[in-house]
């Protein structure tokens, strides 16, 4: 359901948004994908990891999710107390549609003896049927403390379990979904970038395919390509994830150059992500007025979706291990 176009003619979107936060008591969370005004009107930009947590830990009424639906409803399985509303709920995510959980649930009982790993980016009905949730930026720390005789299966993002599955030389059962954003950078047109600017290093989101990541200097999740930007030698880089995160690099360094990897048009329009580009200032400024559209979830639902995600807050920050995953 997208929000009705409304008549906001002379309305000061950026001031109702601030009367409106302290108003409501909100706290607005957004994703590096986010166009920049969203960005810059937030409280709080991270990655997925990051905005769980962030989200868990809020003493707002009311999460404002400038994100996609799966982040929306992670924030509401973490907080089920908060009003948490999302600028557009059409904003989905092409991973979590390639996963109906009925196929996934006749996949899992295909093998009994698997666990499930699953990536953030999901329904919450296929987080209900995993046995630990990741990240990108968590999946890594995660993997290394799952035993190397326990059987796994990995979903949805083929890419991104290719690539743990390379690194920690793991066999592991990959769900055949992909990121439709990482999936459309062209090797062809990388490396034609790279001839124009050879001393720029490549730094590649593990969504994308292994002939992106394959030429890439760094490997990590939008907060470690971020990080990246910060501390790299030279003063250009080549950015192959969604381009809007380039926002936060020309803030935090303004002498340095960043260029998006293209497409195989040449140009990196197609690799703006077209459901995070749904939520806009207009949008959140009606969220926050009329605390629609909200995310709910059914509570036994949530309950079982709360498990996995628990499993991998505590992994993260170390402070918990596999443990006993009990009967599902
Ligand atoms: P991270 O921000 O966790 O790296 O995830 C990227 C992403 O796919 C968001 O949709
Ligand atoms: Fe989903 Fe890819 Fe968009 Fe992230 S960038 S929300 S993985 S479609």
């Amino acid at each position: 359901m997208t929000v009705m176009s409304a008549d906001l003619t002379g309305i000061d979107l950026r001031a109702e948004i601030e009367r409106l936060r302290k108003e409501r008591n909100a706290v607005i969370l957004a994703h590096y994908y986010q166009r920049p005004e969203l960005q810059d009107i937030a409280d709080f930009v991270g990655d997925s990891l990051e905005l769980s947590r962030k989200a868990a830990d809020t003493d707002a009424d009311v999460i404002a999710f400038c994100g996609v639906k799966f982040m929306a409803d992670t924030a509401k399985i973490l907080s089920p107390n908060k009003i948490v509303v999302l600028p557009d709920l059409d904003a989905g995510c092409s991973l979590e549609d390639s996963c109906p959980p009925e196929k996934f649930k006749a996949f899992r009982e295909a093998h009994p003896d698997h666990i499930a790993l699953t990536y953030i980016n999901c329904s919450t009905e296929v987080k209900a049927l995993s046995d630990v949730i990741v990240t990108s930026s968590s999946a890594e720390t995660i993997l290394q403390q799952i035993p190397r005789d326990q059987k796994i299966i990995f979903g949805p993002d083929r890419h991104l379990g290719g690539y743990l599955s390379r690194k920690f030389d793991r066999e592991m059962l990959l769900w055949p979904g992909v990121c439709i954003v990482h999936e459309a950078f062209s090797e062809t047109e990388l490396l034609k970038l790279r001839a124009q600017h050879p001393a720029a290093p490549i730094a590649a989101h593990p969504e994308c395919p292994p002939h992106i990541v394959d030429h890439a200097d760094y490997v990590g999740s939008t907060s470690g390509i971020l990080q990246f930007a910060k501390t790299m030698p030279g003063d250009t880089l080549i950015v192959a994830t969604e381009p809007h995160i380039i926002h936060q690099m020309e803030l935090a360094l303004p002498g340095k150059t960043f260029i998006g990897a293209p497409g195989a048009d040449g140009n990196c329009n197609c690799n703006i992500c077209p459901y995070m580009a749904l939520n806009t200032m207009e949008k959140l400024y009606l969220s926050l007025r009329d605390l629609t559209p909200r995310v709910e979830i059914e509570e036994s639902l949530r309950l079982a979706a709360k498990k996995s995600l628990d499993r991998m807050l505590g992994m993260a920050a170390g402070t918990i291990g596999l443990g006993d995953l009990g009967a599902r």
